[in-house]
């Protein structure tokens, strides 16, 4: 199959999060089936150097003129590969709206910035007479693609047999825009628009998604369920509902290249089932070095996370110092995002100085570093659309402590002693009730080392990885296209 895979940030290049990861790695994975898979994203200024050492202009695309509305601009693409593969990668380039501090902003451009990336596109696609059969779109930034192949590129029959997918990462974020800025799209979009922004609200991006892409996909099978009711989708539940073929849930793989403990190219001590020395060895030398007084016996509970609502951290801020107060435990955290978030972590280090780091900002290595050395890993989240630090938790025996909500209810099993099977500890409300239990609860169970042993190697034995998943949608790709070879 020929695929055209696009997404605003790709793993190890641009990241914010897991669609990076996600968009990183699946590629690759169909390319190694033998699909012809290319993939384009915008060339941010903030990317390392590295990608563009290889990156050539595409002859056929270079210096083209595209306006969207009353606004012009000009974009060359280049070819480069996805870093340590043979993917195909196209860059956007187009410095006016991509020369930012950070992948996105809150500025006035924002959608001028996305629109620049799908006309862009799908322009190379024609300029370099690339025919896809199934156009992959990921999240709002991407989200317009499929009604643009019935109105920009309408016209045009490279696309003819082209079927947009989309995937939906976070149902939370849909790119909504002031009606006016509906008309930038290009093409005749009046007859094609959701009735609400033809009535003059806001352009929803993600809801025209919906609308118009041949299928809609998101990333668990519980998140597919929950974002069709009232409570999860975010305002979308109803389109979502009105669709006869509904969302299909592929839960997301783990890029084990990169997440495994036996060759984790961060840590000095690597470990396996056979093995758990390292991981001991690991605990030790990241609280020495953190300066934390935290003995080899104590857990220590690891956090690694965008700072925002949706990860349940309101749930910490009275049930977290009550439990540092009263048992003996550690607790490493990294992330930033929302201040409040980012200053209760900060309060809580400054409150217990000798068990608590909290380390704001982005770091792979520490990331690394706390997946390994940490015994638990918190992750209370309002909603998960799939999650994949409890992923990568489980493979390191580290045992996490999650809401049974999307991704995190498909992939954590609640511990039982008694017959020894589960993965971590799960609870169901999201309130500080329930949470405290939870925390309590896997702090007990790591009393009974024998069964916590027996916990870790349960989530070390879990298979996430990509090698699955991605016959999951080569499935779906081959249904949409009725091509089986
Ligand atoms: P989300 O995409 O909602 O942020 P996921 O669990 O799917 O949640 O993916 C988050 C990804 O981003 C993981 O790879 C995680 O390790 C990484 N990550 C998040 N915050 C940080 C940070 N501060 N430093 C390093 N990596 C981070
Ligand atoms: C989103 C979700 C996260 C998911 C990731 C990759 O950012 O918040 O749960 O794992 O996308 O699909």
């Amino acid at each position: 199959l020929k695929i055209c895979f696009v997404a605003s940030e790709i793993a190890p290049l641009a990241k914010t999060g897991g669609l990076a990861d996600v968009a990183g790695v699946l590629p690759r994975h169909l390319h190694a089936l033998g699909h012809e898979v290319r993939v384009f994203m915008p060339l941010y200024s903030s990317m390392s150097n590295g990608v563009l050492r290889d990156a050539r202009p595409v002859a056929a695309a270079q210096n083209v003129p595209l306006a969207l509305g009353a606004h012009r601009y000009s974009f060359t693409i280049l070819e480069s590969r996805l870093p340590n593969s043979s993917v195909p990668l196209y860059l956007v380039h187009c410095p006016e709206v991509y020369d930012r501090p950070s992948i996105y902003t809150s500025g006035v451009d924002e959608h001028l910035r996305f629109l620049v990336l799908q006309r862009a596109t799908l322009d190379a696609c024609q300029r370099m007479q690339f025919a896809p059969d199934i156009l992959h779109c990921n999240d709002w930034h991407t989200a317009l693609m499929p009604m643009m192949l019935k109105s920009v590129y309408a016209w045009d029959s490279l696309f003819a047999a082209t079927r947009p997918v989309l995937s939906i990462h976070n149902i939370g974020y849909q790119g909504i825009f002031p009606a006016g800025t509906t008309y930038d799209i290009g093409g005749d979009v009046s007859r094609l628009i959701s009735p609400e922004t033809a009535a003059g609200g806001a352009c929803n991006w993600l809801r025209e998604g919906v609308r118009h892409a041949h299928r809609v996909t998101t990333v668990s099978p519980t998140y597919a369920k929950e974002i069709c009711t009232p409570i999860g989708g975010h305002g979308l539940d109803g389109v979502l509902r009105s669709r006869a073929d509904g969302v299909v849930g592929i839960l997301n793989g783990v890029d084990y290249n990169d997440w495994n403990p036996a060759t984790d190219r961060y840590l000095k001590h690597h470990y396996s089932p056979e093995n758990l020395s390292g991981k001991r060895f690991t605990k030790r030398s990241l609280l020495d070095w953190l300066n934390l007084s935290v003995s080899d016996s104590a857990p220590l509970v690891g956090v690694v996370s965008r700072m925002t609502v949706q990860k349940g951290f309101d749930l910490l801020f009275d049930s977290l110092p009550r439990i540092l107060e009263t048992r003996d435990m550690g607790l490493v955290a990294l992330g930033s995002g929302e201040p409040h978030y980012e200053n209760f972590f900060v309060h809580l280090q400054q409150r217990f100085p000798d068990r608590v780091v909290f380390h704001r900002g982005y770091s792979e290595e520490l990331s690394h570093l706390i997946e390994a050395a940490s015994d638990m890993f918190l992750m209370p989240s309002q909603y998960e659309p799939c999650g994949l630090n409890q992923m990568y938790s489980l493979k390191y025996g580290t045992a996490p402590i999650v809401r049974r909500t999307g991704g995190l209810a498909d992939s954590v099993q609640m511990w039982d002693p008694a017959t020894r099977q589960g993965t971590g500890v799960v609870f169901n409300d999201f309130d500080v009730p329930a949470v405290e239990w939870a925390i309590h609860t896997a702090l007990d169970f790591f009393k009974d080392q024998d069964g916590w042993t027996q916990l870790m190697l349960n989530g070390m034995a879990q298979d996430f990885s990509w090698d699955r998943q991605t016959g999951e949608y080569v499935k779906l790709y081959r249904e949409l296209t009725g091509k089986w070879d």
